[in-house]
């Protein structure tokens, strides 16, 4: 549970993250720096082996002039002057190591055959020329190379050999040494430095983003022990919602739109069921009293009749109940098998109108079905007459008598709008918004009796499935209009 939940991979990460950034910046500086302070060494050892060439050179030259005043006895002078020569490099080894920016420099002189004539005191014995470096400063050219002296606590020495040149040709070589212990010791307490702060970093940063996921996730962990609270009585709890701005936030308010959802709809449902119950009680209550009188007293043949016919209308009008409630139950889980196809309107709505004209003829109300063009549409014919059907047959119920009903079809892209007024009582303004409600039924139709507050339900869930609507308007002791929305192709 705490290695899954998400705290723990955020901190998990980020701590992954950062070391690994942590790791790769710490391995740069370390090369860059001891790149830097190879570097700084390496220029210290050249500009003092330069300093020696250089001092040699002059000494030369004093020595040429000599010979050239003495002219005569200079075979004699330079030999003396070699051997004097000599005693002075080895004076200037000596005098030169000690030097304060490179402490116990080694300062040595081979002549070009490779063998050691003069060495400062510093100068470690086994500190020979290798013949690579040799060769080059033969060559001409200088050369850096470490020398690792043998015993395990000996430091490595960084050396630089470069060529001493007269008379156009490689006559000594100038070699300066210095151990690398300062190097090293910068370069272990860098190391020693990263190797405490990358781990502590991370482990600071790791805490710290442990705790920051902490905070931050501490609204979902109560939001989840709210919703645990939830049952289906229990629909009226909400998530609290916290006072940032953020996801989180959203996710809370997001929740509490779906359980405001999810309490209505629970709600409508249970509404529904009290409905239904209430609607099929009464025609139940109705038969149960009939059979229970027929069955007082042995009746005749007649008066079973009688019973049997009255029961047959309660029979039929809960058949009636249970026909619709399955409709708008397949409507609600989609289960409706529709059978689109090409559908004429105007043919359609005259066959509803002669279907209906055996009602409005009895109440001599006038169904004036005003002439159109041809409106073609796909639809599943059955269905969309019983559109036509429910609301024509509000028109007829609860229009008084010899009242008048008119139906027009036009088409205003990109649906067939199709009107149906009466002049009836018309709909109170607080009823108007609630007709199209499972089994609301208005103050008119008690007036004009039996219905289950259905038909107007039904024929917008058709409507709705054919990709239209229907509009009502009305006015209180003038009328009622309906407007049919149907897309002229979809
Ligand atoms: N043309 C109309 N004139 C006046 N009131 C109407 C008209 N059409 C609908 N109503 C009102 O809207 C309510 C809902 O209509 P709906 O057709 O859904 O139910 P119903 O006619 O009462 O019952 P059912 O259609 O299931 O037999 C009606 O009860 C009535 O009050
Ligand atoms: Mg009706």
């Amino acid at each position: 549970m705490v290695l899954s939940s998400i705290r723990f991979k955020i901190t998990l990460w980020y701590m992954l993250i950062l070391g690994v950034t942590l790791l790769i910046f710490s391995v740069s500086v370390y090369q860059n720096f001891s790149g830097n302070l190879y570097g700084d060494l390496d220029d210290l050892l050249q500009s003092k082996a330069e300093g020696i060439v250089r001092s040699i050179n002059t000494y030369w030259q004093a020595q040429e002039m000599d010979a050239a005043k003495e002219g005569s006895r200079a075979s004699a002078a330079e030999k003396k002057d070699r051997e004097n020569f000599l005693r002075i490099v080895r004076q200037w080894a000596q005098e030169r190591s000690d030097d304060a920016k490179i402490p116990a420099a080694a300062i040595q002189i081979f002549d070009r055959d490779g063998r050691k004539i003069a060495a400062s005191a510093s100068a470690p014995d086994a500190l020979n020329i290798p013949l690579d470096t040799l060769n080059s400063a033969l060559e001409e050219e200088d050369d850096f190379y470490d020398f690792r002296p043998e015993g395990k606590k000996a430091l490595p020495l960084r050396v630089y050999a470069t060529p001493i040149i007269e008379d156009g040709k490689v006559s000594y070589i100038v070699q300066v040494a210095s151990p690398v212990n300062q190097v090293y010791a910068a370069l272990d307490n860098l190391k020693m430095n990263l190797l405490i702060f990358l781990p502590l970093t991370v482990l600071i940063t790791g805490v710290a983003g442990s705790l920051l996921a902490k905070l931050t996730l501490n609204p979902v962990t109560d939001m989840v022990k709210t919703i645990r609270q939830i049952t289906a009585e229990n629909l009226k709890l909400r998530v609290k919602i916290p006072g940032s701005r953020d996801e989180i936030k959203k996710l809370a308010d997001t929740f509490n739109d779906m359980l405001a959802k999810l309490e209505s709809s629970f709600y409508a449902q249970r509404k529904f069921i009290q409905d239904i119950s209430h609607e099929l009680k009464t025609p139940l209550t109705i038969l149960k009293g009939e059979f229970e009188v027929a069955l007082q007293r042995i009746r005749s043949a007649d008066e079973y009749e009688d019973t049997l016919l009255s029961s047959l209308e309660e029979v039929d009008r809960i058949s009636k109940i249970v026909d619709n409630l399955l409709i708008l139950v397949r409507f609600d889980s989609q289960e409706i098998p529709f059978k689109f196809q090409p559908v004429e309107l105007k043919q359609l709505i005259q066959g509803v109108v002669n279907d209906i004209s055996v009602l409005s003829n009895s109440k001599n109300i006038m169904i004036d079905f005003t002439d159109s063009d041809p409106l073609p549409l796909t639809a599943d014919e059955s269905y969309l007459r019983r559109v036509f059907l429910n609301i024509l047959d509000n028109a007829v119920k609860y229009t008084p008598e010899s009242g008048a009903v008119s139906i027009a079809l036009r088409a205003q892209e990109p649906y067939a709008v199709i009107r149906i007024s009466d002049n009836g009582p018309g709909i109170v303004p607080e009823e108007l918004p609630h007709i199209f409600e499972r089994f609301y039924r208005g103050g008119s139709s008690s007036r004009a009796g039996s219905g289950f507050g259905l038909g107007l339900a039904i024929a917008k869930s058709i409507a709705e499935a054919h990709k239209g609507r229907i509009e009502a308007q009305s006015r209180l002791g003038q009328g009622t209009t309906f407007n049919v929305f149907l897309p002229l192709f979809f």
